[in-house]
C-alpha cells in the first residue's frame, strides 16, 4: 500500500503574487499538479495534499477524484504539517513525502526511493551539491546516516557537508505514527522539523537507506520567479531533447515550448518560438514555420504549417497548406490538401478535399466540399446577432472574391459566385449566381466643385 503526501502549505512569499506558490505553472500546469501526475504514476493508494495559504483556491483548482485535502492552518514546519495528515495514515502504507514546489522529480527516482522502504528501514532521497546553503544536511557516521541537521542548527563543520536532504523520504506508516509525536520545535527556526525523524529512526533501530535523483532539476524547489523561469527551461530542453531523439528537427531547442503532450512522425521540422499546448500530434514530415501555436490538434502528414499560424482543436489531413498568418479556430477540419493561407480564420468549417480559401476571409459553421475555391475577402455571414447558421458549398463552386454568404444558404455543386455578391438564396447546380447591381456606367458625369 503506498500513500503519497505532499506538502503544499506554504505562502511562498519570494513569488510576491497573491496566488499561492504551488499554483505558479511550469509548462502550463501548476507545480502541484506535476507532483500529483507523477503521484498517479507511482499508482498512490491515496494522495493527501496539506494546504495553508490559499488552501480555498488550491482545493478548488486541484479538486479531483483520488485526491484528499487537509488543511494546516498555521506553518509551525514540515514536521507540523506531516502530523495534520498523521490521523488519516494507515500504519501498514509506505508513505512517500513529496513537495508541492519541486515540480520535476521523476518516477523513476521516486520508485528507487519507495524500494527501500520495510520495516526495518526508510528510504532518504539525498543529492550532493557544489553549494548545498541552505539545505539540511546529511550527517553520517561510518557511511550510516544519523540525523539531518539544518543550516541554521549546524556547526562550521557540519556546514561543509556537500551531501543534502532534498525533502523527499519515504517511511512506514507504524513509524511516522510513532516518531512524529515525539517531534519538538527546540531549535533555531522553533519549527517542527520533519527531518528530525531521521536521528529518531536511526534510535528505533530503522535503517536510513539514501537513493540519489539522476539529476539536480529533478529535486529543485521553486522559491522565486527566476528558479520558475529556470526549471521552465530545464524541463523545456528535456521535451526538445527528446523529440530530436524521436527524429524531429527543432532549429532551436532553447526557443521551443511544450505547454502538454507532443507526438510526432518522422523528419518533423519546427522553426522557432512554437508553442504547443494540450494533446498535438504531427504526422511525418510536417514543417512548421516560426512563432506559431498549435493546441489540441492533429497534423497529418506532408502538411505544411507557415510562420505566424495559430490552430486550436483543429484535424488536418494529409498535404495541407496553412499560412503563414492563418487562425484555425476549433473545430477546423481539412481534408487532403486543403490550404487555408493569410488572414484566414476558420471555425467549425469542414473544408474538402484540395479546397482552398488562400487570402484575407472568414468561413465558419460551414461545410466544403472537394475542389472549391473561395476568393480573397470571402465572409460567410453566420450570426444574426441571435444565432449561428450554416453555410454550405458543394464540390466544384467558384467563391468569387469580397462574397458574402448570408448563412443559412447553401451553394449546389459547380456554382459559380460573381465576385462581390450578398448570397441570400441558396443555388441549383452549375448556376452562376450574382447578387449584386449591375455596374451602370454615367457619361458626362461632372465632379462637385469646391465652393469659395
Ligand atoms: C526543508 C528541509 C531541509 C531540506 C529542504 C529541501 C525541514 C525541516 N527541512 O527545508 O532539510 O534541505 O526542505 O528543500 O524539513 N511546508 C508546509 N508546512 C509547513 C512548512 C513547510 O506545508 O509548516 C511545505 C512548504 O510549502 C514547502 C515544503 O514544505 O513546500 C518545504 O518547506 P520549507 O520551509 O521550504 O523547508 P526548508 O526550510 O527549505
Ligand atoms: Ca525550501
Amino acid at each position: 500500500m503506498l500513500d503519497i503526501v505532499i506538502l503544499a502549505a506554504g505562502k511562498g512569499t519570494r513569488m510576491r503574487s497573491s496566488k499561492p506558490k504551488v499554483l505558479h505553472t511550469l509548462a502550463g500546469k501548476p507545480f502541484v499538479s506535476h507532483v500529483i501526475d507523477r503521484s498517479h504514476e507511482m499508482k498512490a493508494d491515496a494522495i493527501k495534499v496539506v494546504i495553508g495559504h490559499g488552501a480555498e483556491q488550491v482545493e478548488q483548482q486541484l479538486a479531483a477524484p483520488g485526491i484528499e485535502f487537509v488543511e494546516q492552518t498555521e506553518q509551525l514546519g514540515t514536521g507540523h504539517a506531516v502530523q495534520q495528515v498523521l490521523p488519516l495514515l494507515h500504519a501498514q502504507a509506505t508513505i512517500l513525502i513529496l513537495y508541492g514546489d519541486v515540480p520535476l522529480i521523476k518516477t523513476k527516482t521516486l520508485e528507487e526511493l519507495v524500494a527501500k522502504v520495510s520495516d526495518s528501514s526508510m528510504g532518504l532521497l539525498t543529492i550532493e551539491l557544489e553549494d548545498p546553503m541552505g539545505y539540511g544536511r546529511i550527517v553520517r557516521e561510518n557511511g550510516e546516516v544519523v540525523a539531518i541537521v539544518e543550516q541554521k542548527d549546524a556547526t562550521d563543520e557540519q556546514l561543509n557537508i556537500a551531501e543534502i536532504n532534498t525533502g523527499v523520504m519515504a517511511v512506514k506508516g507504524q513509524h511516522l505514527l510513532e516518531w512524529l509525536p515525539a517531534l519538538s520545535n527546540d531549535n533555531a527556526q522553533g519549527e517542527y522539523y520533519l527531518t528530525d525523524i531521521i536521528a529518531m529512526a536511526r534510535n528505533s533501530g530503522i535503517s536510513v537507506q539514501t537513493t540519489q535523483p539522476e539529476s539536480e532539476g529533478e529535486v529543485m524547489g521553486v522559491n522565486n520567479r527566476m528558479q520558475q523561469a529556470e526549471l521552465e527551461r530545464i524541463y523545456q530542453r528535456e521535451i526538445a531533447e527528446q523529440l530530436m531523439v524521436e527524429g524531429v528537427t527543432l532549429l532551436d531547442p532553447a526557443r521551443f515550448d511544450c505547454r502538454g503532450s507532443l507526438t510526432v512522425g518522422s523528419d518533423c521540422v519546427v522553426d522557432v518560438n512554437c508553442v504547443f499546448e494540450g494533446k498535438v500530434t504531427l504526422g511525418n514530415n510536417v514543417h512548421i514555420g516560426p512563432n506559431c501555436m498549435l493546441k489540441d490538434t492533429t497534423v497529418g502528414d506532408n502538411t505544411q504549417i507557415h510562420a505566424n499560424s495559430v490552430l486550436e482543436d483543429s484535424e488536418l489531413e494529409a498535404s495541407c497548406n496553412i499560412g503563414p498568418y492563418a487562425r484555425l479556430r476549433p473545430g477546423s477540419k481539412l481534408a487532403e490538401g486543403a490550404k487555408i493561407g493569410n488572414f484566414v480564420e476558420t471555425k467549425k468549417a469542414v473544408i474538402g478535399k484540395g479546397s482552398k480559401v488562400n487570402h484575407l476571409s472568414y468561413v465558419g459553421d460551414a461545410e466544403l466540399g472537394e475542389g472549391v475555391n473561395v476568393g480573397a475577402g470571402t465572409i460567410t455571414c453566420n450570426y444574426d446577432g441571435v444565432n449561428k447558421h450554416k453555410t454550405s458549398i458543394g464540390d466544384g463552386v467558384f467563391v468569387g472574391s469580397n462574397t458574402a454568404l448570408v448563412a443559412p444558404v447553401s451553394m449546389a455543386k459547380g456554382t459559380t459566385i460573381a465576385a462581390g455578391s450578398i448570397v441570400t438564396r441558396n443555388s441549383k447546380e452549375n448556376e452562376l449566381v450574382v447578387a449584386r447591381s449591375r455596374q451602370q456606367n454615367l457619361p458626362g458625369w461632372k465632379r462637385p466643385t469646391k465652393k469659395s
